[in-house]
């Protein structure tokens, strides 16, 4: 074969014929289609197959059924030399705004499902590939599509939503299910005959009475968009399966050998072939699904020179049934052992399938759909991973191997212990080719369960799992064999010693089992992975839960011998089932006789979502290359804290194809230097690094491959220097910190000494990645002609990184010009750092004089760019007996990396924010920025607001919980309203949260609720509910007072379009929208004929970044200043010729000789910073407030959570534009959901990011918001100081998501007290299922967890 011709590669995209000829087989299908056809909808987001940005449905015709497959994939991760004989389809394929759009482009983005855009393509895909297999799908199958699928602005619920209108469940959760209801009259909700015709638990607004919160029964709407608009979907109209590819049934069968600068790929025909080239090439890695072998070669550095696809080969992919199971090929995907599974639990008795059913069950929750559709079941026992969610089970059972090699023939293995070898080792010899899989049937007198619990219950690896089997005699309770299999306990899937023969069925048997299972499953401190205890924990809760489910089994068919379950043990065996989410939002209505033309008040459609949906909106990334573009990569430090002894490029260099490598030297020193507001970072770190993943060169070759290849090479020499200080307490006790900072209020001293009571505690918040779906992408351009620089970035703050451009270049602003298109998300995390990759691109394109493209992978931007900060508080609380607080003194702690960045700033924040929504007469609050040798932290959405009220809210909650009293009265006894001072003095006008508050209580039915949840605390051991109530207050301004400024410039052209410019920059948010709202109103024409086209510095200069939640206020009234500018100079030729309209007024201006350009500028008043020094000044110009009532329920055995139930009411004044103001209440409670409860930062004790991508740090997924999600916004509230009476809204609702944090605390104190512990506890964010299950303590994991003092080094270490 490897003599032979190469083949050429035949693919069809989107219904063209590809032919080529010279296909490099390293190369990615998300590459191919990105850079050698350009279609540029397929997203990068993370590489790893763990976002779903890059899905595309493949095609295959199945020659010997007649029938076309049709699956979704991750493009990024799928060979396109795989791909021979198949027909791709992208987003560019199946709709298009210039043609027609398919109708799941259309529903996501009508439905306000695309806010950033990033993530819809590929959200896109994930329900057109769903469609074509099944156009009339239920909301669970929509679930098991999207499981691969991540976004991070939208919360889901929009996304969801405009998919529903697809499935049988239509009418169900996003409406009240009546025939006539408005979501699918698409009219408007006639809320007073709601009211009258249906009860509460019928209507939208389900349980609680959101209709008539404070009496208020009229102008309120839920319709978000119109369902009349979707175009009906016609699965007939549907891109056609290529015929040609029918027509070829050798391209399927054909030998293949593609062979590319460092690989070749060879696809056999025959199983003899097959081993043949195995015999040759020992060290040939077998791909299926790539989805282990391509995560090696691109992120463990692997190189694997010979590659062989066996999907040609018939006995690796045939299933067949046999006597004692069904036989798997090893290279059948595993969804298609699923499809298979699945039919023989239907189709056999109960007792056959019992293992089927437990790898069901399994494979529910392995990896995404579009892994599990190309992912091989003989990859996942091949490889051998320690938590490979297979091997347990398939150990377990007892699974049957068939290997083969050219040389030795055939030969069997069964799995078991001898098994596996090794970290990642099986007898499986190099040369031998795995043939079959034979999972058994399971006999009557069998039981087999499986177990697994990750971090996220979606696309998520294991924690820890498990396979339990038992087979008893027949006809007893007595034990003839058991097996349990672990993964996740050590470097292989262990089985313990379980040797039980003869024993029955018993507690005495569960007792020495566990006792055993503890003793053979050992972990040290070391152990990669962390959680020890929790882990040791999880392995003997999984075998309570086997023994309790065995038992009710046998109690069945024994009850005389063996006691039936209590209701208690049933629950602890129950499993997580999925519910269809519902949700509810409600907005109030624009005024009566409000112009049908004025777009302010109303659900208007986020101005590129069609773009965004189709693929035709443009990327930083998706820019066309300039002709002679370079490609950058980044040099890393590997070192937190060291002097750079040398660097050594030269093999670097030696690459063909690199251009140049960049360090320090140069740079002119002083141009080197920089930094966002304090000049303290450089951009390429000269002599000492300060942190793991700071700039050190740069090389900048002709493509990404070779970039990155070459970057890699570069070596460095260093020598540690000390102090290396990771963590906050590394840093408090070193002293090293910016700061502090402290505000007072009253007499904090006497306030103590006259308080009854006094309390004090500690709290830890952990920091949290920004994971924008689109890492930094950046773009420099260099001028020939005046030695000048265009930069597109993917940046928050032009403005910010031309100032810094223009400063390393040392040229001037106006040689610069900064231009954001749109990001892909930003959250804070764009708004500075950006510049650690912007700057040294601008450097390399100036001195080679050619354009320099970088965009970084997901790995390289976790490590580089800084978190939000994590944060150690302690305070201190003195109240009286009533509850009322007399004195509080509260100390943060941020951990602010290795540079000042804008840390002072967040600290600063936390410090402001933190009397949350409470009076106290006597306050102190003190802040450290510590210096650290982590990566600098930046801003993040709330920056430093959330961490700052969590810490009063713990204190506030401890206070109760001292007292015995309800939480909501000790909150609402100490809640603050209008005529109150902030503890900085600011005196608070029109406070509104005791109206969120008393809303959300009547909307989520809470007092009824809270009974109920106290009964179900009652009947339940092992399952726990909590419910909490919790207010919010967010201050609106720049707490540096020049920054509270704005510009704005407006053309209109003579077609009576209008051109729209403002500084702020568009990340999902919806600014352009709201924008074109503003001025849409102001010149009274429609949305339609404003066009925004990008931020760029050219245009508005000296622009504030976009942030602090503040932008819609800045630029609305700069765009509204600039717009009454044009108006008062269209007046006279309006007042000539009323009737004319907008085109002939515009016309007879511009004759008569009259600018049709303004620009419009505006400065907040009434704010004036707050002077720390001078403890004085008022800091925000005003504050938003909302209130939010969360359920959730926590299984006190794995430390699992669902959230049951989430009610929102945010007071965002006359919202300007309700569909994305909700979304932005979605969006950011999701995303505080995230930091409370799932996201956990991980570093070494080096200070190296163990948390670098989708694989490893978790943020939430559609599983993870609450299974029923009402969102109101506060009615009848104008707000004086803002833009058309609105509040700002991108920050403020991010807190609410602490309710979900508080409720969990609860369900545990619940547990707790039951179970003997103290129900005062200290429990740090996030509430993980780690903490969670530790925090339950019980006999278990009393059992689980080790006295003696473990000396090892531990694998990760709180920062
Ligand atoms: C995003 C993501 C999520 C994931 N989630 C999970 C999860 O939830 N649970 C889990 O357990 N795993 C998970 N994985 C790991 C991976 O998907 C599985 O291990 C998968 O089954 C591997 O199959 P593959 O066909 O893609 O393997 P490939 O990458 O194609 O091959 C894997 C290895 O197996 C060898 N091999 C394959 N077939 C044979 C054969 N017939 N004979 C000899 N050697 C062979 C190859 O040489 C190679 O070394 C995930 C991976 C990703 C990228
Ligand atoms: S880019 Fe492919 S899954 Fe993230
Ligand atoms: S819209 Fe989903 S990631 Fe931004």
């Amino acid at each position: 074969m490897e003599r032979g011709p190469l083949s050429t590669l035949v693919l069809f995209v989107n219904g063209k014929k590809l032919e080529d000829a010279e296909v490099d087989p390293e190369v990615t299908l998300l590459t191919y289609l990105r850079q050698k056809l350009r279609l540029c909808g397929t997203k990068l987001g993370c590489g790893e197959g763990g976002c779903g940005a890059c899905t595309v449905m493949i095609s295959k015709y199945d020659h010997t059924t007649d029938k076309v497959e049709h699956y979704s994939a991750n493009a990024c991760l799928t060979p396109v030399a795989s791909l021979h004989g198949r027909a791709v389809t992208t987003v560019e394929g199946i709709g298009s705004t210039k043609t027609r759009l398919h109708a799941a482009q259309e529903r996501i983005a009508l439905a306000h499902g695309s806010q950033c855009g990033f993530c819809t393509p590929g959200m896109v895909m994930s329900m057109y590939t769903l469609l074509r297999n099944n156009p009339r799908p239920t909301m669970a199958d929509v679930d098991e599509y999207f499981a691969g699928n991540l976004c991070r602005c939208t919360g889901y619920r929009p996304i969801l939503e405009g998919f529903r209108s697809f499935t049988t469940d239509a009418a169900t959760g996003g409406s009240c299910g009546r025939s006539d209801c408005c979501r699918k009259r698409g009219k408007g909700c006639d809320i007073k005959e709601m009211n009258g015709e249906v009860n509460g638990e019928m209507n939208c607004e389900v349980n609680g009475d959101v209709n008539n919160v404070n009496g208020v029964t009229d102008n309120i709407s839920h319709v978000l968009y119109d369902t009349e608009e979707f175009q009906p979907y016609d699965p007939s109209q549907d891109i056609i399966f290529p015929p040609e590819l029918k027509l070829h049934p050798e391209w399927q069968r054909q030998n293949l050998v593609f062979r590319g600068p460092r690989v070749s790929y060879f696809r056999p025909s025959s199983l003899s072939q097959l081993l043949s080239l195995k015999a040759e090439h020992p060290g040939a890695r077998i791909v299926v699904g790539n989805t282990e072998v391509g995560i090696e070669v691109k992120f463990k550095n692997q190189t694997y020179p010979v590659l062989i696809n066996p999907t040609n080969v018939v006995e690796l992919t045939k299933v067949a049934l046999t006597k004692e199971g069904v036989a798997f090929g090893a290279s059948v995907t595993l969804s298609v052992v699923e499809g298979t599974l699945r039919r023989q639990v239907n189709s056999l008795p109960e007792y056959r399938t019992r293992i089927f059913t437990a790898i069901l069950e399994m494979l529910r929750w392995f990896g995404g759909k579009q892994i599990r559709n190309t992912a091989a079941i003989g990859g996942n026992i091949v490889t051998s991973s320690p938590i490979s969610d297979l091997n347990p089970l398939l150990a377990a059972a007892g699974a049957r191997l068939t290997v083969r090699s050219a040389e030795f023939g055939e030969r069997e293995i069964v799995m078991d212990q001898s098994f596996f070898t090794g970290y990642r080792r099986n007898t499986i010899r190099p040369e031998e080719v795995l043939v079959t899989v034979l999972i058994p049937y399971s006999q009557k007198n069998e039981y087999f369960l499986g177990f697994k619990q990750s971090r996220r219950r979606e696309d998520d690896i294991a924690i820890v799992n498990a396979g339990m089997r038992v087979r008893f005699l027949q006809e007893t309770a007595v034990v003839e064999r058991l097996v349990v299999a672990f993964g996740g306990m050590g470097p292989t899937t262990v089985l313990p010693l379980m040797d039980y023969e003869g024993r029955s069925w018993d507690s005495s048997l569960l007792e020495t089992g566990t006792s055993r299972l503890l003793q053979e499953l050992p972990l040290s401190a070391s152990a990669p992975g962390g959680m020890v205890e929790y882990r040791r924990t999880l392995a003997v809760s999984f075998f309570f839960k086997f023994y309790l489910s065995v038992r009710g089994r046998l109690s069945e068919q024994f009850p005389s011998l063996v006691a039936a379950l209590t209701e208690e043990e049933q629950e602890a065996t129950k499993v997580y089932r999925y519910t269809t989410p519902r949700s509810t939002q409600l907005f109030q209505t624009v005024p009566p006789g409000q112009s049908a033309l004025d777009p302010i008040g109303r659900p208007l459609t986020h101005a590129s979502a069609l773009q965004q949906a189709t693929g035709e909106a443009l990327y930083v990334d998706d820019l066309p290359r300039f002709k002679g573009e370079l490609y950058g990569a980044l040099v890393l430090s590997s070192r937190a804290h060291a002097r750079i002894l040398s660097t050594d490029a030269s093999d670097a260099r030696r690459m063909e194809g690199v251009e140049r490598v960049f360090f320090a030297e140069d740079l002119e020193a002083e141009r080197n230097k920089t930094g966002c507001i304090l000049l303290d970072e450089e951009i390429f770190a000269s002599d000492t690094v300060t942190c793991v993943g700071q700039v050190i060169g740069l090389v900048v070759a002709k493509d990404q491959a070779t970039a990155q290849r070459a970057a890699k090479l570069v070596r460095i020499e260093y020598e540690d220097v000390k102090p290396r200080i990771i963590t906050i307490q590394d840093a408090i006790r070193e002293k090293s910190w910016w700061g502090p900072w402290t505000i007072h209020q009253g007499d904090v001293e006497q306030g103590f000494s006259a308080s009854p009571h006094v309390l004090e505690g500690e709290m830890h918040v952990g920091g949290q990645e920004h994971f924008y779906l689109e890492t930094n992408a950046h773009l420099a351009v260099p001028r020939c002609e005046d030695g000048g620089m265009d930069v597109f970035s993917s940046t928050q703050n032009p403005t910010l990184t031309q100032q810094l451009v223009a400063r390393a270049l040392g040229i001037a602003c106006n040689r610069v010009t900064c231009r954001v298109k749109r990001m892909g998300g930003g959250f804070g995390g764009k708004e500075t750092r950006n510049n650690s990759v912007s700057l040294p691109i601008c450097v390399a394109a100036s001195v080679l004089k050619r354009p320099v493209r970088i965009m970084l992978d997901r790995d390289e931007d976790m490590q580089i760019t800084g978190t939000r900060h994590p944060f150690l508080g302690r305070w201190k609380v003195g109240f009286t007996a009533e509850g009322v607080f007399t004195a509080m003194d509260v100390e943060f702690y941020a951990n602010a990396g290795c540079s000042a960045n804008q840390s002072l700033e967040v600290v600063q924040k936390a410090m402001l924010s933190m009397d949350n929504v409470y009076r106290c007469k006597n306050r102190r609050v003190t802040g450290y920025a510590c210096k650290t040798n982590l990566p600098s932290n930046t801003a993040f959405r709330g920056f430093g607001g959330p961490q700052g009220m969590m810490f009063t809210e713990d204190m506030v909650s401890r206070t109760a919980d001292f007292l015995g009293m309800a939480h909501d009265e000790l909150r609402r006894k100490n809640m603050i309203d209008s005529g109150d001072v902030t503890h900085f003095e600011q005196s608070l006008e029109r406070c509104t949260v005791r109206r969120c508050w008393d809303d959300v209580i009547a909307q989520a039915n809470y007092h009824t609720r809270r009974e109920a949840v106290e009964r179900f605390n009652k009947a339940n051991k092992y399952r726990k509910r909590g419910i909490y109530l919790l207010p919010t207050k967010f201050g609106i301004a720049f707490s540096d007072l020049s920054l509270n400024q704005a510009g704005a410039l407006v053309h209109v052209y003579t077609d009576g379009s209008v051109l729209l410019t403002h500084g702020g920059t568009e990340m999902g948010q919806g600014l352009h929208t709201k924008m074109i709202q503003v001025a849409s109103r102001v010149l009274r024409i429609p949305a339609s004929r404003i066009y925004i086209s990008e931020t760029s510095t050219d245009k508005v200069p000296n622009a504030t970044s976009t942030a602090a939640s503040f932008s819609s206020d800045l630029y609305g009234m700069a765009v509204l200043n600039a717009c009454n500018t044009i108006m008062n100079r269209l007046e006279p030729y309006i007042s000539k010729n009323p009737k004319a309209g907008w085109d002939k007024w515009v016309k007879a201006a511009y004759l008569g000789r009259v600018s049709l350009s303004a620009t419009g500028f505006h400065k907040t008043s009434g704010v004036t910073g707050f002077d720390f020094e001078m403890q004085k000044g008022i800091p925000f110009t005003y504050f938003t407030y909302g209130a939010a009532v969360t359920e959730v329920e926590v299984d006190c055995l794995t430390g699992d959570h669902s959230v049951l139930r989430t009610d929102i009411v945010m007071d965002v004044g006359d919202s300007l534009n309700p569909a994305l103001d909700i979304g932005q209440v979605e969006g950011g409670f999701t995303q505080g959901l995230g930091l409370f409860t799932l996201e956990e930062l991980r570093f070494s004790p080096e200070g190296v990011l163990l948390t670098r991508g989708p694989g490893a740090y978790k943020i939430p997924g559609f599983q993870d918001i609450p299974r029923e999600f009402n969102v109101s916004l506060l009615r009848g509230a104008p707000n004086p100081r803002a833009i058309f009476s609105s509040k700002a809204i991108g920050e403020p609702p991010l807190f609410l998501a602490s309710s979900v944090f508080l409720a969990i605390k609860e369900a545990i104190a619940s547990a707790r007290a039951e179970r003997g512990f103290d129900p005062l506890f200290r429990f740090d964010s996030p509430a993980t299922a780690e903490r969670i299950r530790m925090a339950c303590g019980d006999a278990l994991a009393r059992m689980a967890t080790t006295d003696t003092e473990d000396t090892s080094k531990p694998w990760s270490v709180t920062v």
